[in-house]
């Protein structure tokens, strides 16, 4: 069988103003790490509309495979906390001084946040799925989440370090149950600089058979 590897003739735009709305918004949606997020809590409704698309994610069998912890106020801190006492001995070799600034660094960090959402996987008990079919439903949940913050100009970023893992499991999670860590979600400044990071053309990723 011959392989044709044919993409269109029309070059994609890639600038972002051409786009319809909908590529606008998908293309437009960037990791933005806490670090750069400036003060400003998310109206409750608007949240709550988050939440609600992340459950419109396609899931196998209607498992709805998903759960969600919302850390926000003192959660903030206790997680900058968190996260430095883990990483304490990480940094034992530098100096006092460095240590202080890196640990000092790791406990504000989350603190710009708007909230965080502890992301768990919710394993079926009564209908038999693989794994990988309901981490991908999270996913999508967790991408529809993306993409309301990005429709609203509010930052995320997925972080799935073991810290971030960790700190989620200890909120009383089921035996079927698994985190797969913290979505960031912040508001950030209007001139941030957009990510440079580039997408792989279509010629080397994109195989037409017909
Ligand atoms: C499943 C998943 C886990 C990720 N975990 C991390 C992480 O732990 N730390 C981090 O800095 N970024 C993390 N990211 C964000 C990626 O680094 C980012 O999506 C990638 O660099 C592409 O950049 P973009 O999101 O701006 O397009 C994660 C993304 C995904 C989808």
């Amino acid at each position: 069988m011959k392989i044709k590897n044919k993409y269109s003739k029309i070059k994609p735009s890639n600038s972002l103003y051409k786009l319809k709305k909908v590529s606008k918004n998908i293309r437009e949606r960037r990791s933005i790490y806490a670090n750069q997020f400036i003060k400003g809590e998310i109206p409750e409704l608007l949240l709550e509309e988050i939440l609600i698309n992340a459950t419109w994610a396609p899931n196998h069998k209607m498992t709805e495979p998903w759960k969600f912890i919302i850390f926000r106020g003192k959660y903030l801190r206790k997680y900058g906390e968190y996260m430095a006492d883990y990483y304490k001995d990480f940094y034992s070799e530098l100096s006092l001084e460095d240590q202080k600034d890196k640990l000092s660094y790791l406990e504000n960090y989350p603190l710009n946040a708007a909230c965080m959402i502890g992301v768990i996987l919710v394993k079926n008990t009564k209908i038999a799925l693989p794994e990988w079919e309901e981490i991908a439903a999270v996913s999508s949940a967790v991408q529809n989440i993306a993409l309301t913050c990005t429709a609203h100009k509010i930052g995320s970023y997925w972080s799935t370090k073991g810290v971030a893992i960790d700190y989620v499991a200890k909120f009383g999670l089921s035996e079927n149950e698994k985190s797969l860590g913290l979505l960031y979600l912040g508001y950030y400044p209007e001139a941030l600089k957009p990510s440079t990071k580039k997408r792989t053309p279509l010629s080397k990723k994109v195989v037409y058979l017909d």
